[in-house]
């Protein structure tokens, strides 16, 4: 059964494919991606570093393929990410003689890139995550260069520029653990001046980084109508629940970065699944999964799209964060590309 399939009535099924996905060069990936996923978004081929690497130089080649590759399976394409504060080389905020730019000076960086880079896929790409990570966790703005240099104005602007280089797409405010209620209040008074103002904005990302318990299934749902009471639509996007303890869970002291050598090993203690997930915990994370999309289930009528950040667990950011080296667990599909019983567990969990 497919994923996409099953949960066509209530929202799009998305997945993010990495550079050899985007490529078309691993068959079997391609076939799970067709067979499963109606929406797709690049992991990180169209950041700021990786598509405009120098002021006069855009590298379209892979958002390119990425784009093409959506158009020819029919897919929902979501562009990611055009105004972050990470992957974003130095000289953006820098005038030619390495002084930083002032307010005016960088808004026109800022409107040139996304003209360019919005204004080329005018009518192919459906929606942008166009201001991604902009809240702090706890109450706040993050300082970031766009805030330090231009204030909170760059966050409508951004908005405004990607409407009037695609005025038919959707546009997405985009961020990490908004079940926090603290961040949530953050985001609710942003995206609600956001509207004041008239700036279009037509989205919420709620990223799905999660671990096994937690946050609770109450969290997520207290965001979730928070953000559909403000009018906009809510996406969860960069959906992954991690399998491995974090530093604080167990009791090493191991710093990554006085690690001698890439080959140095991990302590077995932060990653004890080298040798495979034993059945209980395939069971847990199934269960997380089946908790998890009962209640996307739940808000179909909020929720416009659950887009997971990989197709397979060898292929997930989280084997190399926040601690490199390890064996993470945390999708749809194994290592091997074949189904895991959290895979199953989606699908039961749509329950028709
Ligand atoms: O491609 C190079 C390779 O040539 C080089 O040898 C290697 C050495 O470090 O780096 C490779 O690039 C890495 C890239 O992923 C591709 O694997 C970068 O170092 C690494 O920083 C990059 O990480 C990405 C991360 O964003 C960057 O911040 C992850 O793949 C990507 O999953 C992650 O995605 C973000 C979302 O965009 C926003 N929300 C959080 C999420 C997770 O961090």
């Amino acid at each position: 059964k497919s994923l996409s399939e099953t949960y066509d009535s209530m929202f799009k099924i998305g997945v993010a494919l990495n550079r050899w996905q985007v490529r078309g060069e691993n068959s079997q990936a391609e076939s799970l991606i067709r067979k499963h996923f109606n929406s797709i978004t690049p992991e990180n081929e169209m950041k700021w570093a990786r598509i405009h690497p120098e002021p006069d130089e855009y590298n379209f080649e892979a958002a390119d393929q990425f784009v093409t590759f959506g158009e020819n399976r029919d897919m929902f394409i979501v562009g990611h990410t055009l105004v972050w504060h990470s992957q974003i080389p130095d000289w953006t905020f820098l005038d030619e003689n390495g002084d930083e730019l002032d307010s005016k000076a960088l808004l026109k960086r800022m409107k040139d890139h996304i003209d360019t880079v919005v204004g080329r896929y005018k009518g192919r790409v459906d929606a942008w995550d166009v201001v991604n990570e902009a809240a702090t966790w706890s109450d706040g703005l993050r300082q970031s260069k766009w805030l330090e240099i231009i204030g909170e104005e760059y966050l409508g602007k951004a908005f405004q520029y990607a409407h009037e280089a695609d005025p038919d797409a959707e546009l997405y405010y985009n961020d990490y653990n908004l079940w926090a209620p603290d961040k949530r209040e953050t985001v609710v008074k942003m995206v609600k001046r956001l509207k004041e103002n008239n700036v279009p904005i037509h989205g919420v990302g709620m990223q799905g980084h999660y671990g096994l318990e937690s946050p609770s299934l109450k969290q997520i749902e207290e965001s979730i109508k928070a953000f559909s009471e403000l009018g906009v639509k809510v996406m969860i996007t960069e959906l992954d629940v991690s399998v491995l303890p974090s530093r604080d869970d167990v009791n090493v002291s191991y710093n990554p970065d006085e690690r001698q050598g890439a080959e140095a090993d991990v302590p077995e203690a932060l990653n004890p699944y080298t040798e495979g997930l034993p059945d209980s915990v395939q069971q847990q994370l199934k269960n997380r999964y089946v908790e998890l999309f009962e209640l996307f289930k739940k808000h179909q009528d909020k929720i416009g799209r659950v887009t997971f950040w990989g197709l397979h667990d060898g292929g997930s950011w989280l084997n190399n964060f926040p601690i490199p080296g390890r064996t993470n667990y945390p999708l749809l599909f194994n290592r091997e590309y074949q189904p895991k019983a959290a895979f199953h567990g989606v699908l039961e969990a749509a329950g028709n």
